[in-house]
């Protein structure tokens, strides 16, 4: 059973400068609450309740935040206001917090590798927090995710759908159906021009990874913008073995930027604060 579920949330968030100067991008909020919580509720629902966070410089935030606040938890007690507080201490109940720090910023795959001595030798998932995953219609993505590693036993990676001009955002792969919305991976390159795509099925923040990875991520040489990729990891496996990629049932708004940020706040505060689900 997997257990456990690794946030890298160590980048720099320039994307979003000058808000993530000096507060971590994972802790901007989507109408009420902090994208981290998101992924953590996520988590959570699919039954991962061993979180770790890989941090860096700056970020200490996030700590704070998966933590008891006693002076103003003491100061709303008995109030009204104590059911704001409600969702956060049910992840503080549920879920242990475990945290790294990345040093240097050296890419996703390094981000991941970094994480290792809190994950061990089995299989967890990876979020990264400002991809805000939802699916109103049933299982959030990584409930959906669990479910085919507990049929497949390998790794399986969440892709979507871009616009082919839009391949060079992504790691973007080749593979064969295989299933309903699934693809044994066969190629995977990361940010490709449109006229270099394989296609236009773009992987996301969501991956369930068997621990091999973290060796295949040793051997993997920085690539693009001289950053560690986990997509080059990823290919390695799929060579040796198999990876999936998985249609996911929902949708996805990449909040690592402002027009993502900005439908995703929309989205929220339309079906979960107007409608008294938001804590
Ligand atoms: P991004 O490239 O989206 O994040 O990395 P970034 O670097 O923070 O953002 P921009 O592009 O400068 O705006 C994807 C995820 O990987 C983490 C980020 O925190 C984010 O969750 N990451 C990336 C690390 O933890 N360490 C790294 O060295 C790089």
């Amino acid at each position: 059973m997997i257990k456990k579920c690794l946030f890298p949330a160590a980048g720099y968030g320039t994307r979003f400068l000058p808000a993530t100067k000096a507060m971590p991008k994972e802790m901007l909020p989507v109408v009420n609450k902090p994208l981290i919580q998101y992924g953590v509720e996520e988590a959570l629902d699919a039954g991962l309740n061993e979180i770790s966070i890989v941090t860096g410089r700056g970020k200490r935030a996030l700590e704070d935040h998966f933590d008891i606040s006693y002076e103003l938890e003491n100061q709303i007690k008995g109030t009204d206001k104590e059911k704001y507080l409600v969702g956060i201490r049910r992840l503080l109940d549920q879920c242990s917090f475990s945290y790294t720090r990345q040093t240097e910023m050296k890419g996703l795959g390094h981000a991941i590798l970094t994480g290792r001595p809190l994950i061990g030798d089995e299989p967890f998932a990876v979020v990264l927090a400002d991809d805000l995953c939802v699916n109103l219609e049933g299982d959030g993505v990584l409930t959906q995710m669990v479910k085919l590693y507990n049929q497949y036993r390998c790794t399986i990676i969440a892709i979507q759908e871009v616009d082919p001009q839009e391949t060079n955002k992504y790691g973007v792969i080749a593979g064969d159906l295989i299933g309903d919305d699934l693809y044994r991976v066969r190629n995977m390159v990361e940010k490709p021009a449109p006229e270099d795509a394989p296609s236009n099925l773009a992987i996301i923040g969501r991956y369930i990874l068997t621990p091999d990875i973290f060796d295949l991520i040793k051997q993997t040489e920085p690539g693009k913008g001289g950053e560690i990729q986990i997509t080059d990891a990823l290919m390695k496996q799929a060579q040796n073995g198999c990876v999936i990629a998985y249609k996911f049932k929902g949708k996805r708004f990449d909040c690592g930027g402002a027009e993502g940020y900005i439908e995703a706040t929309n989205f929220c505060f339309e079906n979960f604060y107007k409608t008294g689900k938001a804590y």
